[in-house]
């Protein structure tokens, strides 16, 4: 298993900018330590949470149709899946490349070391045959090193690309875009658009999974950091605008306050009620899947959708 290790300064760093503007943000890729990962696991079983569902579905019911667009030519490809996760629906897509014995390699990339040891451990159980090999570290930086011998249909699962803002998406996608070659693809997961309560409930959850997976970052920063938040005086909030499909998640201050953290040698200042935006949700509709395409330079393969119409998994190719 390979592992990159600058992780920890980009968090230093990242965290100075974010508490240091106004209005405060942190940014949500650090959510994920072993504990943010195993917390999204638990998000990802709620019932509220149906984005996962949803794409499962895609998978299940579809996999036929999305291994026929993969495979192209019948010449050996690389799956790579940035932020693979626990990767349960991958598997289904795994099992069936397996089973018609379709020549290629995963590459899962997780930010979460235990995270990628899990699910190599247990692909192993589950499909003895697959060819795995387990990367750890920031997939933004890996990206670089995608360049080998080999087709890539890089996976972008999980609505992951909804927690960029717009131009940062667009961004991102170019950056894949001039890593990859003329036959590869990337095959993403967009949560679409749909009633606003669904959205608001699945980032609301009555448990408490999403408030903890919040306040997590903030222990992070205590531990890594040596930060003093403490995390009974932040409260979590939701809310999503129907018009821009962007559900944002906040950390309110319950009272004035000032923050150390030692590693940044600064003292942050909160009103009481100041809001702390910790994550944005983008939702997309067809015409926003396909300006990100356009302005990303790639084309739309095919899409698949979930049968509610609530996800959707859009298959790209470079634009010619
Ligand atoms: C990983 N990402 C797509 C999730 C989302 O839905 O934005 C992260 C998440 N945040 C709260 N719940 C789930």
């Amino acid at each position: 298993m390979k592992e990159q290790m600058t992780i920890v300064d980009d968090f230093a760093k990242d965290t100075l900018a974010g508490l240091a503007s106004f209005p405060k943000s942190l940014s949500s890729k650090y959510f994920y330590n072993d504990i943010g990962s195993r917390i999204f696991q638990d998000i990802m079983q709620m019932p509220e949470y149906y984005l996962t569902d949803c794409e499962l579905e895609v998978f299940t019911s579809q996999h036929n149709e999305i291994l026929s667009a993969f495979k192209a030519d019948n010449k050996a490809f690389e799956l790579i899946e940035l932020g693979a996760g626990d990767g349960l629906k991958t598997k289904v897509l795994l099992s069936s490349l397996v089973n018609q014995k379709i020549d290629f390699k995963y590459i899962p990339i997780d930010i979460s070391k235990q995270a990628v040891a899990d699910l190599v451990q247990d692909l192993k159980n589950q499909i003895p045959d697959l060819p795995v090999e387990g990367i750890v570290g920031d997939y933004f930086k890996l990206i670089k090193k995608l360049n080998g011998q080999y087709r890539k249909i890089i996976l972008f699962f999980g609505s992951n690309i909804g927690n960029f803002e717009w131009n940062e998406s667009i961004r991102f996608l170019q950056h894949l875009r001039s890593v990859i070659n003329i036959d590869d693809m990337v095959f993403i997961g967009f949560d679409l658009k749909k009633d606003p309560e669904l959205i608001l409930n699945a980032y609301n959850d009555p448990s408490g999974h999403t408030a903890a997976f919040n306040l997590n970052l903030l222990k992070r920063i205590n531990d890594e950091l040596g930060g003093h938040f403490d995390l009974l005086d932040f409260v979590h909030q939701e809310v999503y605008d129907e018009q821009t499909g962007t559900a944002k998640s906040y950390l309110m201050s319950r009272k004035k306050q000032s923050v150390s953290i030692e590693k940044l040698g600064k003292a942050f200042e909160f009103e009481a009620g100041e809001k702390m935006l910790m994550e944005m949700s983008q939702k997309y509709d067809l015409e926003l899947i396909d300006e990100l395409a356009e302005k990303s330079g790639f084309q739309i393969v095919r899409n698949f959708m979930d049968s509610r119409q609530y996800f959707m998994n859009s298959l790209w190719k470079l634009k010619s």
